[in-house]
């Protein structure tokens, strides 16, 4: 763990926080749109953080087309550069993800791809759906995010196409309602990393950290 002594005065943790929900899933028709407007709904009543729903459909991304690494981050296209703008913005991510195939979708993962330092020392939760409520595809998802140094957070929320949707609209059962507290608890790692994100901490340093040399 890297500390640092705060200079001047400590900001409240969650009061410039900013979390994107989003919306993983890009199908005609999908199931998603409703999951995500549910999760932006109930975050809305938080006063702790501002949320915004960031829908992959607004970006158009075609499958990987940069011919450099993300890493880098010399992005030669127009929709990458828009995409890297808006996920820079955050501290944190809820993702909502349907489960294809027991993963994530193909459009998230892509999405995921097109960027690196973007996401690196963020938070994320997860909101998953699906026959068996999206818990394989959220599996997927915090081993991607693992690689990209997103701490991700424990609880999550599962969505059951049997029983806890009426189209178009959501229907919750407890179990589901309670777990969605949860997820903003992304805003509060995300809080927790900032520190990461705002101060130069030379790369060799944080290599010797992950290590445990220091
Ligand atoms: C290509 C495809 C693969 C799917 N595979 C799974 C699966 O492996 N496990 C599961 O629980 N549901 C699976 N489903 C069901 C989806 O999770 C469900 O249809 C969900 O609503 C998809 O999200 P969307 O409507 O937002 O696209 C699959 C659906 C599609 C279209």
């Amino acid at each position: 763990m890297i500390c640092s002594k705060p200079t001047g005065p400590i900001p409240s943790p969650m009061s410039q926080l900013n979390i994107a929900i989003i919306l993983g899933s890009t199908r005609p028709g999908r199931n998603g749109e409703a999951v995500a407007k549910w999760v932006h709904g109930l975050a809305n009543k938080r006063t702790d953080a501002r949320f915004e729903l960031v829908d992959l459909l607004d970006f158009d991304l075609p499958p990987l087309d940069e011919p450099g690494s993300p890493a880098q981050a010399k992005y030669t296209k127009g929709h990458t550069k828009k995409w890297s703008a808006k996920v820079a913005e955050f501290d944190a991510y809820v993702f909502v993800t349907p489960e294809y195939n027991h993963s994530t979708s193909g459009a998230l993962k892509n999405a995921i791809d097109f960027l690196n330092k973007e996401w690196t020392n963020k938070a994320a939760g997860f909101v998953g759906y699906g026959s068996v409520r999206g818990v394989r595809a959220v599996e997927h998802l915090r081993l991607i995010m693992a690689e990209l140094q997103v701490a991700t957070v424990r609880a999550q929320v599962g969505l059951s196409l049997f029983t806890d949707f009426r189209t178009p609209h959501v229907r919750t059962s407890r179990h589901a309602r309670e777990g969605s507290e949860h997820p903003a608890g992304s805003g509060i790692a995300g809080a927790a990393l900032k520190p990461l994100r705002t101060e130069k901490i030379p790369d060799d340093h944080n290599v010797l950290l992950a290590e445990g040399i220091e």
